[in-house]
């Protein structure tokens, strides 16, 4: 079967973009903000933007790019007969643990969309907004039946062909949802105590540094926004022909997404503070804040409607790029039909996720890792062991499989001033990086 091309580069900017800019950046963000202490953190976790994910999201899309193929099969194309393959399967699993989870929580977005159309969510309700989310995710079948509803919508763009679905999704609704975030970020801003909200995210307390869980959080939280470390960058890459630039576009697709993190920090944390929430109070957090927010403000219900519409589509353009992953796999490989590949994997990793919102309530006693339940378990084996891990085998596929021309060239690197410089990161420095972090994380697991 003819594989498919992005009609122009831009295709390939928006769809990359759009599976980078997603729940990542607004509900796992602000919380994971919210648990490791504010600023401190957030420095960490530029500094991973910059030395790590920058620079690997540039290898990523470069070998699927070169490759023309899957997670899987680009390593096996470019290294015949060597192990290489294997980290692509750690992305392919990664893919079923994170969209299980992903699209449960797609689904609460849509819920709160809902309940904005019908008007059930404008006013206070009198036990609070915390309750009402919390009854609600701990319920067995209205979750299940929006994480389901969200499943079908991903399979059903992904069964048509990843490129006309997002598209058009990326060019209408990643403009809306950025025009929305600064607009509520102002709003915010103005709330009485909101400063405090601001210290909480921009002035390290640099105690909280001593926890090693804290860098592997950082960590974690740059691939899982960027999108890196499951092959969806390479799968999208593979998607292009040879004639485009690549650095510029990983380094715009690095500044967008931090760009949407900061802001939907700068909405959430001075309303934290002014409606005297715990900023560690988990996953919850934004489906706390943002209601009491839009609560208050003028067209807060016209907001709301909007801003979950908006959140949920953005979730869309990620959870089809999660699916992407194995489809594209089992196409080539098992030579399924598009149509089938979309319906089976969709349908293991709505499984997964009935699992992992069940966890919320009935089967909140069930802790696989520590004290995590099972969302949260799923969230850490993929977003700090397998993300990383793929990053690092990638990391030194380019470093060390490559010669340096081939690296450069595979770039567009090789008349770049920048070009040493990556790959002293990419073939020292972040391959070190990772490692001792996971060391860290072997520690506390
Ligand atoms: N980056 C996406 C987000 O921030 C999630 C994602 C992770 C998508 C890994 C693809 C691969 O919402």
């Amino acid at each position: 079967m003819e594989r498919e091309n992005w009609a122009s580069k831009l295709g390939f900017m928006l769809a990359a973009m759009g599976s980078a800019v997603g729940l990542g950046n607004i509900w796992r963000f602000s919380y994971v903000v919210g648990e490791n202490g504010g600023g401190a953190f957030l420095i960490l976790y530029l500094a991973s933007v910059l030395v790590i994910g920058v620079p690997l999201l540039l290898a990523e899309v470069s070998i699927g790019r070169k490759a023309q193929s899957d997670v899987v099969g680009s390593f096996q194309k470019l290294a015949p007969g060597k192990p290489w393959f294997l980290a692509g399967f750690f992305g392919v699993v990664a893919s079923f643990l994170i969209l299980g989870f992903y699209s449960v929580v797609a689904g609460w977005s849509m819920y709160y969309f809902w309940n904005y159309l019908t008007g059930e969510l404008f006013a206070v309700p009198s036990e609070g907004y915390g309750f009402i989310f919390d009854s609600f995710i701990t319920s067995v079948y209205q979750p299940l039946f929006w994480h389901g509803l969200f499943m079908i919508f991903t399979i059903f763009i992904v069964l048509t062909g990843v490129k006309k679905g997002i598209e058009f999704a990326n060019k209408l609704f990643m403009p809306a949802l950025a025009i929305l975030l600064l607009l509520l970020a102002g709003y915010s801003l103005s709330l009485d105590g909101a400063m405090e909200g601001v210290r909480f995210l921009f002035q390290p307390d640099w105690s909280v540094l001593d926890d090693p869980s804290v860098y592997i959080a950082a960590l974690g939280q740059a691939f899982f926004s960027l999108s890196l470390g499951v092959g969806t960058m390479m799968t999208y890459g593979s998607y292009l022909s040879k004639q485009h630039r690549l650095p510029g576009a990983t380094v715009g697709i690095g500044i967008m997404d931090t760009f949407f993190a900061i802001i939907s920090g700068i909405v959430i944390f001075p309303a934290v503070f002014a409606f005297q929430i715990q900023p560690d109070s988990g996953p919850g957090l934004v489906f706390i804040i943002l209601p009491d927010i839009f609560a208050q403000m003028p067209f807060g219900g016209l907001v709301g409607i909007l801003f979950f519409l908006s959140l949920t589509l953005a979730a869309i353009s990620s959870s089809i790029s999660l699916l992407e992953v194995p489809v594209a796999y089992f196409i080539r490989v098992k030579k399924w039909s598009r149509k089938f590949a979309s319906i089976v994997t969709g349908s293991i990793m709505f499984a997964l996720g009935i699992a992992a919102s069940l966890g919320m309530g009935g089967l909140s006693h069930i802790t696989p890792i520590g004290d995590y339940n099972i969302m949260d378990s799923m969230d850490f084996v993929a977003s700090n062991i397998l993300l990383p891990f793929g990053g690092l085998a990638m990391a030194l596929f380019i470093g060390w499989h490559f010669t340096k021309q081939q690296a450069f060239e595979a770039t567009d690197l090789t008349n770049s001033a920048f070009r040493n410089i990556w790959y002293l990161l990419i073939r020292y420095i972040v391959p070190v990086l990772i490692i001792i972090i996971f060391l860290n994380t072997l520690e506390i697991i």
